[in-house]
């Protein structure tokens, strides 16, 4: 019997992440009751958002899948990357930027070596460990979040004490943590901020990685792997109050570096995509924004990163602040919704003037005098950039 709690304490979630779905309600049928209860989150899973793409890849892939995969590795880079399929179904990217990036990702986890995916801040490190893990596993729920207070029992199991207190230490006491669920069902666990976890805990990762079991002492038990299983983690490699990664735990891991944008480009097509999904999502009843608007944003986010002109004629001050891509998209939809609810629904320089000047000037001093100098010099002289040379002034 207290064997059979265990599952269901394991299962609890899972179910009350499905429950939704099996529970029919005024004769609607248990799919119509998904939509309906899908379509008013606020964020969509992976795998929920992207389901018809899974199934479609799915459907078609005739490749080899390793153990306990749902795509072969071909059909996960497909996923990631996008691309038409034979049947003229159309897949959306979900990574701009190197193939060959995506396909030493994919290829690590068919390995027993767990993927480490790093990066400066914005570089969609959690992005694409998230379809990385819908894609092979079709489950990106299985998340350790990791912070400075992440401890052990997080990342191997816990008790529930009612219970344990009640009956003494069993399987059905015991409170799976994410990471022991995927060694049980062969999927992918994440691991996010690696690096925030405090180095003593991470090492708690070290026998999992390389015995792929979990031992439990207390019960003179463990929990092995099942094939499939695999951790990706994420770790940024700017941020302060961060941890060293123990040595030990580096060999376990393939590392995978996630660049910034190569070109302006790229850039701009990253930010238009995921603004336009984001806007979509959201519904904001505003236009698209210009790809012009969309560029400007990304030109100044990449000169100040950089600290010289897009010509390399300028040498300019770098603010504080990081600057990446994430936060040119969060700009340009913070403009989309003035545009949407304040404005005429156009994305104009005035609606992006105040985001941009809050994603710049992080430090009230240092950073107000970069992004004075940087709107004389650069700004104001550009063709064609007066208004938001006036916009950006007036916003300051
Ligand atoms: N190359 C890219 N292709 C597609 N989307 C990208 C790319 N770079 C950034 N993004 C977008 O940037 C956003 C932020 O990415 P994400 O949160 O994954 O960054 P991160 O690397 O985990 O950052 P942090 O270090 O702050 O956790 C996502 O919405 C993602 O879509
Ligand atoms: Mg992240």
């Amino acid at each position: 019997m207290s064997e059979e709690k265990g599952t269901a304490i394991g299962a609890e979630s899972q179910a009350s992440r499905e429950g939704y779905a099996s529970v029919p309600v005024d004769g609607k049928s248990a799919k119509d009751e998904e939509k309906e209860v899908r379509g008013s989150l606020l964020r969509e899973h992976a795998e929920q958002e992207f389901a018809s793409e899974l199934e479609e890849l799915g459907k078609l892939d005739k490749k080899q899948r390793p153990p306990n995969w749902r795509l072969s590795p071909q059909a996960v880079v497909t996923y990631l990357l996008g691309g038409k399929l034979e049947s003229g179904f159309e897949v959306s990217p979900k990574y701009i930027g190197d193939r060959r990036i995506i396909e030493i990702a994919v290829a690590t986890l068919t390995t027993d070596r767990a993927l480490l995916l790093i990066g400066v801040p914005g570089t969609a490190k959690s992005w694409v460990s998230e379809h990385l893990a819908a894609a092979v596993s079709g489950d990106s729920t299985l998340l350790i979040q990791g912070t400075a207070g992440t401890s052990e029992e997080s990342i191997r199991y816990g008790w529930n004490y009612a219970r344990l207190l009640a009956d003494g230490p069993s399987m059905a006491a015991l409170v799976f943590s994410p990471l022991m669920r995927a060694m049980q069902d062969g999927k992918i666990a994440r691991v996010e901020e690696l690096t925030r976890i405090p180095a003593d805990v991470q090492d708690s990762l070290i026998t999992v990685l390389s015995e792929k079991t979990l031992p439990i002492p207390e019960l003179n038990s463990e929990v092995q792997a099942t094939k499939g299983f695999s951790v990706i983690a994420t770790a940024n490699d700017r941020d302060k109050g961060v941890n060293e990664l123990s040595s030990a735990l580096k060999r376990r891991f393939n590392t995978v570096v996630l660049p910034l944008p190569k070109t302006v480009e790229e850039e701009v097509e990253i930010v238009r995509q995921r603004v336009e999904t984001l806007g979509r999502a959201l519904e904001l009843p505003a236009e698209p924004p210009a790809l012009e608007e969309v560029r400007r944003i990304v030109t100044i986010f990449r000169e100040l990163r950089s600290g010289v002109t897009v010509d390399g004629k300028t040498k300019i001050k770098s603010p504080t602040a990081t600057l990446s891509t994430a936060e040119a998209i969060s700009v340009v939809n913070s403009g989309m919704a003035i545009a949407a609810h304040f404005g005429d629904g156009t994305l104009s320089a005035a609606d992006v003037a105040s985001g941009l000047i809050g994603a710049v000037i992080k430090d009230p001093v240092q950073d107000k005098v970069v992004w004075k100098e940087y709107l004389e010099t650069v700004v104001k002289e550009r063709d064609g950039w007066k208004d938001l040379y006036r916009a950006c002034r007036e916003g300051s």
